[in-house]
């Protein structure tokens, strides 16, 4: 068999830094990567379950590439739907070859080499394999760092504690070494991962939290940024808030999911925090931080959403003025607690409160990036557009991504880039004139004259 790997993943940042994990462990175990499915000798695909349409386009690309078999091509399904009702799964895909979970991912190399035809190998179970640790062998200049696996919340709408297991912390030693590492690969800027980054060290037997984290990353010599996800509303408080406003090098962002403005749906959600709670966190992280960027989640027409619930969603919607929203439908889920709620807002309505706020908030959002213009920015450039290869693209320091022309020899470099237009959430620059005179050989050469 041809050592050759195709993957494609679906779902949240956690998949992709998987799959991110995987490539690079094959890479390690001489294999190669192939662009082209149709000459891959394994096909994977990396799942999410989060909604049933995610679930759907998983299971959809799997079959229409189901053809492959005929050539001997391995089929594989990894992540998070691996994970859920396994039998289900082996039901509607037949013709699965390998069924693994994240949290087996360190063993497939393993695996496909003493894979023998005719066999399905199913991984798939608790987490308390170490966590994959990783050497970027790209020239990237960021880079996605898991700080936990799992979850304890068990909001009641959700199968990521069914999917990915109880909450395990990632040792500091084995966070900032792999940070290090890849800084001395020419990593500049990190994003840490977790479901609930508050809740990181819950589980360790010694006394380290999520800021104390933050505080040893803060230092490593080279590390150009520090960003974060998913902050819970019910465990972001002042300690967090202060050590993003105190170090220049966090990103002045926070994703928050607020999911619902109303206290009796929140309880429903079983999400622990109430709306009031939520507003004074945005209150204490704005006081602190003036320019910070809030974005969040919210979930529409769950069991029991009222028009007068929806209204408070929308009430805190305009009131709070996310930067960014993310706006979910309701998909029930097998196995959570809410799949036993009746599913009661009609699939219009729930389009319609989906289709209501995204208008409001597009409005919203353009206010909000229309006042950049004429802002000079500092943007850490991290890569070439590709659209447009004139152009690079990096992340100010709100994490908002800015486009501007400039040669590619400035990537992984903090510029000063002045905003000049907006569009869907991009922010077009110009370079600094300064910057660019002391980049410009030519000026350079001028100047000497
Ligand atoms: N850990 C994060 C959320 C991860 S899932 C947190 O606690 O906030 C990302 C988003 O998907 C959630 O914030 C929620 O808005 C949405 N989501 C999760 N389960 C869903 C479901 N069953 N139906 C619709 N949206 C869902
Ligand atoms: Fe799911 Fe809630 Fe855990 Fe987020 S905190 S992953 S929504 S159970
Ligand atoms: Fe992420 Fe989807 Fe799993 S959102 S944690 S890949 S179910």
């Amino acid at each position: 068999m041809k050592k050759t790997f195709f993957i494609r993943t679906y779902g949240c940042q956690m998949n992709f830094s998987e799959a991110e994990r995987l490539r690079e462990l094959l890479l390690n175990a001489g294999w190669k990567e192939e662009k082209n499915i149709e000459n891959a000798s394994v096909v994977m695909a990396i799942g999410c379950s989060i909604r049933e349409k995610a679930e759907n386009r998983v299971i959809s690309f799997l079959k229409t590439h189901r053809y492959l078999k005929n050539k001997g091509t391995l089929i594989g399904l990894f992540g998070c739907t691996a994970n859920l009702h396994k039998e289900k799964i082996l039901e509607k895909i037949p013709f699965l070859d390998i069924l693994c979970g994240p949290n087996q991912l360190n063993k497939i190399p393993e695996i496909l080499e003493n894979f023998s035809n005719g066999n399905v190998v199913v991984m798939t179970g608790e987490n308390e394999q170490p966590f994959l640790e990783c050497v970027p062998s790209k020239n990237d200049v960021t880079m996605a760092v898991p700080i936990t696996k799992g979850c304890n919340n068990f909001c009641s709408y959700c199968v990521v504690p069914l999917a990915r297991g109880k909450l395990v912390s990632r040792h500091p030693d084995s966070v900032i070494r792999e940070i290090e590492c890849a800084v001395e690969k020419g990593i500049k800027s990190v994003t840490l991962l977790g479901q609930n980054v508050n809740e990181y060290g819950q589980d360790f037997k010694f006394q380290f939290d999520f800021g104390d984290l933050l505080n040893e990353i803060v230092n490593i010599d080279g590390l150009l940024r520090i960003d974060f996800l998913t902050s819970h509303p019910e465990d972001t408080g002042e300690k967090i808030l202060k050590i993003m406003a105190e170090n220049p090098k966090i990103v002045k962002h926070l994703h928050i999911p607020l999911q619902s403005g109303s206290n009796k749906i929140l309880k429903a959600m079983n999400r622990k925090y109430t709306v009031e709670k939520f507003l004074r966190t945005v209150e204490m992280a704005r006081n602190l931080m003036p320019e910070i960027s809030i974005t969040s989640d919210i979930m529409v027409g769950f069991p029991g959403e009222t028009e007068e619930d929806f209204e408070k969603t929308v009430e805190v919607v305009k009131n709070v003025r996310f930067n960014e929203l993310f706006i979910f439908k309701y998909s029930p889920r097998p196995m959570t607690k809410a799949y036993n709620m009746n599913d009661d807002v009609p699939q219009e309505v729930k389009e319609y409160r989906h289709q209501l706020i995204l208008s409001l908030q597009k409005k919203i959002s353009n206010q909000i990036y229309e006042m950049f213009k004429g802002r000079i920015c500092d943007v850490l450039i991290e890569r070439k557009s590709v659209k447009n290869p004139c152009y690079v693209i990096g992340r100010n320091i709100q994490g908002i991504p800015v486009t501007c022309s400039c040669s590619e020899n400035i990537i992984g470099s903090i510029v000063k880039v002045k905003i000049i237009n907006h569009r869907q959430g991009l922010l077009y620059g110009s370079i600094c004139e300064e910057f660019q005179l002391q980049q410009d050989p030519q000026f350079q050469g001028k100047k000497q004259i």
